[in-house]
């Protein structure tokens, strides 16, 4: 049935909106203008992936599980967990991963302490809050790393199990905790019994496409137990969603067998989107595979572009190393509504994304010069 006048009117209003909006997004990691024609059939069925991806078919037949699967198989090469050693599930975004991340180390440590930054982002302390977790922040460098040296006080105080939370790539700065440099001082610390969760919501699809001995050492190689990704940030979804993805071992304690699924129930939803994990599936498996090392160094060549930009017209705009978050100074609240700017306290920033053209950074650069510029003293009108 068409839909009727005022419907397509509004519907088309809201298209355009979007196309203009989407135009001035310079500050938050949504990446836009993908092409997923070829799955818009899928939009006709409800597609459910209740129950476990690890587990072969549930009851209910309309879902995508063997893709899911295929997408955690991926996630798992990209970030080197040992072969048939994972388990993961895709989603509904960074939240849910770093719920399930915090979930699982208080299954395996109930008596754990939580230790992050505070440049984390705050679905961490949400999630610590949900789950009744004790925690200690510990303070971050100004370049957004964690403190090294307030850890290691922080570490040395406290006599229960450490979980610690491994910032790769923070909201604001983009910054990447040391891994290695954490797993030092635990060692030193002769900590032998802990849990890392690495926040990878952002530069988990960043950092693996760069060369690799350019790249801040966190994967599975370093003994982590679990990960968050998210899968429209950098990926770039029409919903948001996101990944799981850990030790096999350290899961084989959560969830119980549900008869009227016919599945395990160890995922924090039951329903899920079946969507999400077909377009994961369709970027990474198939569409981009080879694709993503260039779209990534698009985008870094982008955001050195822009501190350039910056710097030229004397704002100190800085980035952290393979970064595509760009700090400045805050400029003026109409500057940063219209273009979209993330704020947080004397900073803001730019991400340079693939929809981010070069054009639109040189309009958004100019306007914060302009705002930032000593105001000229007005001239005294004469008597
Ligand atoms: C580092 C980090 N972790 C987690 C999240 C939360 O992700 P989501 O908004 O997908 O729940 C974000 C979102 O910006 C983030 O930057």
């Amino acid at each position: 049935m068409p839909p009727k006048k005022s419907e397509a009117k509004e519907l088309k209003a809201l298209d355009a909106y979007f196309k203009k909006a989407i135009k001035e997004l310079a500050g938050y990691p949504a990446r836009q203008l993908f092409d997923y024609s070829k799955l818009f059939n899928f939009f006709t069925y409800h597609i459910n992936n209740i129950g476990d991806p690890f587990l072969g078919p549930s009851n209910y037949r309309i879902n995508t599980l063997e893709i899911e699967r295929e997408v955690i198989d991926e996630f798992a090469r990209m970030f080197h967990a040992p072969k048939d050693e994972y388990w993961g599930y895709v989603t509904n975004g960074g939240t849910e991963s770093n719920l399930y991340g915090l979930y699982q180390a208080r299954e395996l440590h109930p008596e754990g302490v939580v230790f992050f930054s505070d440049q984390t982002h705050y679905s961490i302390e949400k999630n610590l809050h949900i789950l009744r977790m004790p925690h200690v922040k510990v303070a971050a460098s100004v370049n957004g790393e964690i403190d090294y040296q307030a850890l290691q006080q922080a570490l040395f105080i406290e006599k229960r199990t450490p979980i610690i939370v491994a910032n790769i790539g923070t909201t604001m700065k983009g910054a990447v905790d040391d891994v290695v440099r954490i797993k030092e001082i635990l060692s030193d610390l002769k900590i032998k019994q802990y849990y890392i969760h690495c926040d990878a919501a952002f530069f988990g699809m960043i950092l693996p496409f760069l060369p690799e001995l350019e790249v801040q050492p966190f994967d599975f190689r370093m003994n982590i137990d679990s990960i968050a990704i998210s899968g429209h940030k950098m990926i770039g979804t029409p919903m948001p969603c996101g990944v799981i993805l850990t030790n096999k071992k350290n899961h084989e304690r959560m969830g119980s067998h549900i008869e009227y699924t016919g599945s395990k129930d160890s995922t924090i939803s039951g329903s899920r989107n079946g969507l999400a994990p077909l377009f994961l599936w369709h970027e990474l498996c198939c569409a981009r595979k080879k694709g993503f090392e260039k779209l990534i160094s698009g985008c870094i060549d982008k955001a050195g572009y822009t501190v350039k930009k910056f710097n030229e017209h004397g704002i100190a705009a800085w980035r952290n190393k393979n970064s595509v978050i760009v700090i400045f100074p805050k400029p003026s609240p109409k500057t940063i509504k219209r273009w979209q700017l993330a704020t947080e306290g004397p900073i803001s920033h730019i991400i340079t994304l693939t929809h981010l053209s070069y054009k639109t950074i040189d309009q958004v650069v100019s306007q914060v010069a302009l705002d930032l510029s000593p105001k000229k003293p007005k001239k005294q009108s004469g008597r």
